[in-house]
């Protein structure tokens, strides 16, 4: 029987709690901004995955770009998931983290040599490969080493996929991603001849936050057309990549990934293929809540601002797609006064917010609100403008809780400049 799925950061007698924690007190002992992730609903969102496509053969590769936290990393890598990298950077993550290289696929349209040796000398499952210079260029490696390199080609399916900013489409003829059909068939058929090449599978990838089961429905079947045509050439492909992408409820609709994989997991029935998820936002996203202080209200003409410790540095999703984020007191009290505000942070930019007109409850000086949905694209997007630390991230998983990643202090700030 698959288990009821449980909301991260439930409210209970009026404050927010993280596993078996108080928030208020995890602020308290750690300082604000701070994010707080909440690892038992990571591995519910895990275990729904598994059950959604049980008889795919399924390998989870985590999408580590969404957080790449190797706290975090670690023991989803106990849970048995794999990694979906897109750098050298993340690669040493993930193996940093114990996750077998077994278990990794490399996608990324720009991937250097230096990145492409340390794949092969990792001895990674498979290249997602993008251009036809990377297949290239891989071969001569491999075959400068002596080895086979292991790759798949990321087909780009010419969906424009509806997701809530142009920015996360990427399976659209005009993306930088992937190659067109006919462009891989013919890479295909030149590997075929390539004795340092393995063809071990296909990838696709149509975007980010999306919540509609017909576009990954459209993607998979125009790849199956691919592996269809070439098996009839002799070339017989192990793995079929979907890609992730898929949306959580920021502030409406999220993937039913049960519905999904009831739909797409008959079309893969005689295929032979197993099935590679690869899952950022919609295993993590959920699982982190942003903690950050009140600093003080400000009236300017018609408008209230909330000015709190994090802005754009800790969260740029806001100000860089638009992004809505729920914000909740994480102390609640009664009878608040409701208005229309903007939450906004001490970077000096206007683009600097976490909310635009927002009705809330207005909050006082000194007060703690929660930013929700923050697991995904939230730390690893951060930055060190206006020479601003970064928070902590702190795990939590039922009754422990853990110091992911300390505060950064004045000194890392500056760490590796010169003055000459
Ligand atoms: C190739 C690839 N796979 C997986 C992902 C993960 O997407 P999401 O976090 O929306 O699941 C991305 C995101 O950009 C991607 O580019």
């Amino acid at each position: 029987m698959p288990q009821a799925e449980f909301r991260p950061f439930p409210s209970t007698e009026g404050v927010i709690r993280c596993g078996s924690f108080s928030v208020e007190d995890l602020a308290d002992r750690y300082g604000t901004p701070l994010y707080l992730y909440d690892f038992d609903f990571i591995r519910t969102r895990v275990r729904t995955f598994r059950e959604a496509f049980q008889d795919t053969g399924l390998l989870l590769a985590y999408s580590v770009k969404a957080n790449g936290n190797l706290g975090l990393l670690s023991r989803l890598g106990t849970l048995g998931v794999g990694a979906d990298i897109v750098s050298g950077g993340e690669l040493f993550r993930a193996l940093q983290a114990g996750i077998g290289p077994g278990k990794v696929v490399f996608a990324g349209v720009g991937k250097t040599e230096e990145e492409l040796r340390a794949g092969l000398e990792a001895q990674i499952y498979s290249f997602n490969v993008e251009t036809v210079e990377e297949l290239h260029r891989l071969e001569e490696m491999a075959r400068e080493r002596g080895g086979r390199a292991p790759f798949g080609i990321r087909i780009n399916p010419d969906i424009l996929s509806p997701t809530p900013h142009e920015y996360t489409r990427t399976g659209h003829a005009e993306s930088k991603f992937g190659l067109p059909v006919q462009v891989a068939v013919e890479l295909y058929r030149w590997a075929a001849t390539r004795p340092h090449l393995h063809a071990r599978g296909i990838d696709v990838h149509i975007g980010s936050q999306i919540v509609e089961q017909a576009p990954y429905k459209r993607a998979l079947m125009s790849v199956l057309e691919v592996v269809h045509l070439l098996r009839k050439e002799g070339i017989q492909l192990e793995y079929l990549d979907l890609g992730g992408g898929f949306g959580i409820p920021y502030d409406g609709e999220s993937m039913d990934i049960r519905a999904l994989g009831r739909e797409l997991t008959p079309l893969l029935k005689d295929s032979e293929l197993r099935l590679i998820l690869e899952p950022g936002r919609s295993l993590v996203g959920e699982a982190g809540l942003l903690v950050t202080r009140v600093l003080g209200l400000k009236v300017a003409g018609a408008k209230t601002f909330v000015i709190t410790d994090a802005g754009m540095t800790d969260l740029l999703r806001p100000s860089h797609y638009g992004a809505y984020h729920g914000i909740r007191p994480v102390v609640e009290v009664e009878n608040r006064e409701v208005g229309v505000v903007d939450v906004v942070g001490p970077v000096c930019e206007t683009g600097d917010f976490l909310a635009l007109d927002r009705e809330m409850p207005l909050p006082g000086p000194g007060e703690l609100l929660g930013i929700e949905n923050v697991g995904a694209y939230g730390f690893v997007m951060s930055s060190n403008y206006n020479a601003r630390p970064r928070p902590p991230e702190v795990m939590v998983d039922r009754d422990e809780v853990f110091l992911i990643r300390e505060r950064e202090t004045y000194g890392d700030l500056v760490r590796g400049e010169v003055i000459p």
